[in-house]
């Protein structure tokens, strides 16, 4: 355990054996070692966590059951299936399948479109794009989530193109538009524009390359997001002070990102290192190597006796 003062932060240990308590997490937000991709060394010594396609799948059921155990609302997983010796490896569909068929609830999957390099699947055409934020749940209800939190402004004001369908067929202005009440009477609908509008599905973070991903020292870690990949959820998903869990958490940016944001971060890593690696984000969210020797003080972040 990584403490600051008498604050738990990041926390070295398997994600699907977390010393939480049952819905101790608003959110949760991670992405674990993909399936056959690559290896996860910690001094050098290969830590055996690749895993192929029905192995990962059978893993990652208990671990998103453990993430659903300690988080009240959504528990989002972001993951791709790789391609290997030219056949496409269906894990995260199989996650998705196994999940269902075992009574798991499920909010629509979140398609994050990142930008790759043009050209780096060699001779493969179908080159991946997107990658999946897999998002689990324990009730059908979440309970919190803000629909615009991270949407933009309509693209048509009130009294403009928008317009609804009546019964007879006919496309009326929105403005104009009427519909029946509970005792059938038909009554003027009045249109209030929100601000900003409901974001969908599709999370585009544009490039996210080396020195694109928020912190210089996220290399530090083999697979690394961007900040706007956890950003997305906790803007949408939490409140201010809430708790964010990342229990495959690296180089600390779900953390790092639940802080600048007012919430809380916790993080979770099989390795030492990289639990580290995430307190030394926190101490210097700006810059990898802390300008003039000066170190941020840590906020204060997770009270020990709200852990189990
Ligand atoms: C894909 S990386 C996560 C990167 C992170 N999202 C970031 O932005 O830096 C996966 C992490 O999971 C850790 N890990 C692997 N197996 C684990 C396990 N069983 N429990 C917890 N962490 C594990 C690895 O050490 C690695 O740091």
């Amino acid at each position: 355990v990584i403490q600051t003062d008498d604050h738990v932060l990041f926390v070295k240990g398997k994600a699907d054996r977390l010393p939480f308590a049952d819905d101790t997490f608003a959110l949760s937000c991670f992405s674990p070692p993909y399936l056959g991709q690559r290896l996860y060394l910690e001094d050098g010594v290969d830590l055996g966590v690749t895993l192929d396609c029905d192995e990962w799948v059978s893993w990652m059921m208990r671990v998103i059951r453990e993430a659903v155990r300690v988080t009240r609302g959504l528990v989002v997983c972001v993951c791709a299936g790789p391609t290997e010796e030219r056949n496409y490896q269906p894990g995260p569909e199989g996650l998705i399948w196994e999940w269902h068929r075992s009574g798991g609830l499920q909010e629509c999957p979140v398609y994050w479109k990142r930008n790759g390099i043009p050209g780096s699947g060699g001779d493969q055409w179908l080159r991946k794009d997107v990658e999946y934020c897999i998002a689990f749940k324990k009730t059908p209800k979440l309970p919190f989530s803000d629909n615009t939190a991270c949407g933009e402004p309509p693209k048509f004001a009130p009294g403009g193109k928008m317009s609804n369908r009546m019964i007879n067929g006919e496309r009326v202005n929105v403005k104009a538009a009427s519909r029946r009440n509970r005792k059938g009477v038909r009554c003027k609908e009045t249109y209030v524009p929100p601000k900003l509008a409901n974001p969908g599905t599709l999370l585009d973070t544009g490039a996210t390359g080396g020195g694109l991903l928020g912190w210089d020292g996220a290399h530090e870690n083999e697979a690394p997001y961007p900040e706007e990949v956890p950003e997305f959820f906790i803007k949408s998903f939490t409140r201010p002070g809430d708790l964010v869990l990342d229990c495959f958490s690296g180089s600390g940016t779900t953390a790092s990102v639940a802080n600048r944001l007012g919430r809380r971060g916790i993080g979770v890593d099989l390795r030492q290192s990289q639990c580290r690696l995430g307190r030394r984000r926190i101490e210097n969210p700006h810059s990898y190597l802390p300008k003039g020797g000066g170190v941020d003080k840590p906020l204060p972040l997770f009270d020990r006796s709200e852990a189990s």
